[in-house]
């Protein structure tokens, strides 16, 4: 932290370098990337290609690792456009990069997805990342989604899904705000304590949160079909949708 940048609500500082702690502040965050790795693992394939996946935001792995021992035959893009998380995650999963499966891309999400040709891609994943965008930037990622899924590709994404009912989101946030507390003050953290807080205030922001209604019809805005939101537990949930064929 520096005067001039007082505070870093992503994932350059403290927090990507003791993400592992989330494990135990948000346990429900680990079984999501399982989910979403289960889910990759059902897509129905079309061909006897390897399945061909993107995911956006794969932090240090978590997720990533959940996706690749899902599915053998896959050919997975990993876009992390920060280099403290990609750097753990390369290392981690520096055995699927040398059978080809895994390749990694230190773009952000957007600027990632445009460089895919139309009609390329068979699942997007992600966990935990699309909450982090602007309202604005994330339409447009969700539009360029849209764009590179085959016929049939699906998009898959487990994440901080605001409840519509506001008093109980806020409820759940601040139940969420007594275990940071409670752990990281027993760690002795307070400095990524400190951290998650201003993250937090940015993911509850009028320009970032995605309030779960409003998420499901920015994906319909945007063409999607089948869109189903499932295994919801507290803030977390996980949401599908299809591009028609
Ligand atoms: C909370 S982490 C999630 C990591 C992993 N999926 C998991 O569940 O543990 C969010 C990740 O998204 C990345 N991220 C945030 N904004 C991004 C953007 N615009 N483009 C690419 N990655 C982004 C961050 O660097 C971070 O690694």
């Amino acid at each position: 932290m520096t005067t001039a940048t007082p505070y870093d609500a992503m994932f350059s500082g403290v927090i990507g370098q003791d993400y592992e702690m989330l494990k135990l502040l948000a346990p429900l965050a680990v079984e999501m990337s399982r989910l979403v790795g289960a889910t990759v693992s059902q897509h129905p394939k079309t061909d006897d290609k390897p399945l061909s996946v993107v995911e956006l935001g794969g932090g240090t792995g978590i997720t990533t690792l959940s996706i690749l021992a899902a599915t053998d035959a896959i050919q997975l893009l990993s876009v992390d456009n920060e280099p403290v998380m990609q750097g753990q995650a390369q290392k981690k999963l520096q055995a699927w990069q040398a059978q080809g499966k895994l390749a990694f891309c230190l773009d952000d999400a957007l600027s990632a997805l445009q460089q895919l040709a139309n009609g390329s891609v068979d699942v997007v994943a992600s966990a935990y990342t699309l909450h982090n965008f602007t309202n604005g930037y994330r339409q447009q990622v969700i539009s360029e989604i849209f764009r590179v899924l085959k016929p049939a590709g699906q998009f898959v994404n487990g994440d901080r899904y605001a409840l519509d009912d506001i008093d109980q989101h806020t409820r759940t946030t601040q139940t969420e705000v007594g275990r940071y507390f409670r752990i990281l003050t027993a760690a002795n953290k307070l400095d990524l304590l400190e951290h998650w807080m201003v993250h937090l205030f940015s993911d509850e922001s009028e320009n970032h949160i995605m309030r779960e209604s409003l998420a499901l019809q920015q994906l319909a805005a945007a063409g999607f079909a089948g869109i189903h939101l499932s295994n919801r537990s507290e803030v977390n949930a996980l949401v599908t949708a299809y591009k028609p064929r």
